[in-house]
Formats: C-alpha cells, structure tokens, sequence
C-alpha cells in the first residue's frame, strides 16, 4: 500500500489527478473505474483543466462506473449516469459509447449485473479504479455485511448510506433504496486503484479500513489485500493514524 498524504480536498484532487494523468500518458487506452459522490467531484474538475490545456486525450480511453441507483432514468439529476455525464464527459473528448454504467432501469436486475460483469470482462478489466470510501466503511455501493460480493450486484442501501446521500435530493423519502453495484472481485482485479478519501469524518473507518482486520463488515478492509492500493487522503482524514 503507497500511502500519499494530502494537505487538504484541493491538494489530494490535484495528486488524484495526476495519478489518472500518468495513467493516460502510460496506456492511452486505458480502462478507467470511475465513481461518484463529492469527494470525487474536485477530481474530475482537476482532469477536466489538464484535458483543456491539451494535456489529455480521451478519444480511446472506456469507463466503468461502479454503481447506478435502481429505478433512476439517466435524465433525473440524481442518478449517477446525469452525475457523470454533468461533472465529467461532457467537458473531455471520451465517446459517449465508451462509457458504461448500470442501467438502474433495467428489467431484469440479474441479468443487467451478468451483462455489467461481462462487459468488464470484455473490456480486458479495470487499469485503474477510482474509489471514495462511504461512512460505513463501503465501497462501491458494496455495504457491509457478512461476505464480501464477488460480482455486480443489487444492494440494499444502508440507512447511514441514505442519510448520507440525502443531501443530494430534496427530501430523504427520495433516495432510492437499492442500487446496483459492481461486485469486490472487479474492484480487487483492477492493475491500480486509488482511494481517495478527505474529510474528519471519514477519519475513524479511515484507520478501520487500512489497518483494522479484514472483514466484510467493512467492505473497504479488503483493499489491504491489493497489490497496488494507492490511499491518498487529506489531513483531517489522516486525523487518527499515527505516522
Ligand atoms: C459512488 C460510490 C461511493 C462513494 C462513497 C463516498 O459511486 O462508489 O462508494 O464513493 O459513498 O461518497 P462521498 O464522496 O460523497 O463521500
């Protein structure tokens, strides 16, 4: 695990940038894992200013995101397709046809994770992976429980995970309640991933996940069995480990 110490949310999107920016140079064809949520939203805007200054180029590069509300079509502000597509593609050169993320209008939930697992697959797998780290300690929208998921699935999302997430919407009653997510077998089979996590809050399941036991109670534990785990987080989110 390369631990990068940030001085705060702008210091840790720029080295997050820079990271996909070393990515990109390296395999212009890279397979980025994407996520959503607020921590990765300076992230995305770094890479969009490097991209305008002629220093990125997208044309070949496909991405997968980690989950999609169930019952959001992609033109409701909320789901995460609307997320991307506001906060990322459409400020960068990526073919629309390039981007992949659960369908949360599917009909047949199962056969929407095979199909998502499949065209991970396809893809040749993940080259980097993206990942914020939720309160409860999920990743993805992989919550705790008592296995770890190996493949896309639908979940069941937590109340702390609603509360979290009410922010977004106008009232509580409005956050979906499932989500599909892609499972920790993708996630762990990704060359690279970096975690990005800032922010007091997140401190204590900061220190849980690093260097508590692995277990599935808190999903993101799992990343200490990774070969190329980045963490870069801020501060305040460093508040409880000792270095
Ligand atoms: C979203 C996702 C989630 C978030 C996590 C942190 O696609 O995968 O795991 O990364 O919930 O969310 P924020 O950044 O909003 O604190």
């Amino acid at each position: 695990m390369e631990i990068i110490r940030a001085k705060n949310y702008q210091d840790m999107c720029r080295k997050a940038a820079n990271l996909i920016f070393a990515q990109l140079i390296q395999k212009n064809d890279s397979v980025l894992g994407l996520a959503t949520g607020s921590t990765m939203v300076g992230i995305y805007k770094d890479i969009i200013t490097r991209y305008s200054s002629g220093d990125l180029n997208f044309e070949k590069v496909a991405t997968v995101n980690l989950d999609e509300y169930l019952g959001l079509p992609s033109t409701n502000p909320q789901s995460y397709r609307y997320y991307m597509e506001e906060n990322f593609f459409n400020h960068i050169n990526i073919s629309p046809k390039n981007t992949y993320l659960p369908d949360g209008m599917c009909d047949d939930i199962n056969k929407e994770c095979k199909k998502y697992d499949m065209l991970i697959d396809s893809l040749g797998g993940i080259d980097l992976q993206l990942l914020g780290l939720g309160l409860d300690g999920h990743i993805g929208f992989n919550e705790p429980g008592n296995v770890f998921h190996k493949n896309s699935h639908c979940i069941q999302l937590n109340e702390s995970t609603i509360k979290a997430n009410s922010r977004f919407f106008d009232r509580i009653e409005d956050v979906p309640k499932r989500a599909i997510t892609m499972g920790i077998g993708s996630i762990m089979a990704a060359e690279t991933i970096v975690l990005c996590v800032n922010g007091e809050n997140k401190a204590p399941i900061l220190k849980q996940v690093l260097y508590g036991p692995i277990k599935p109670q808190i999903p993101g534990s799992i990343l200490q069995l990774h070969n190329n785990l980045i963490v870069i987080a801020d501060a305040d989110a460093f508040k409880e480990i000792s270095f």
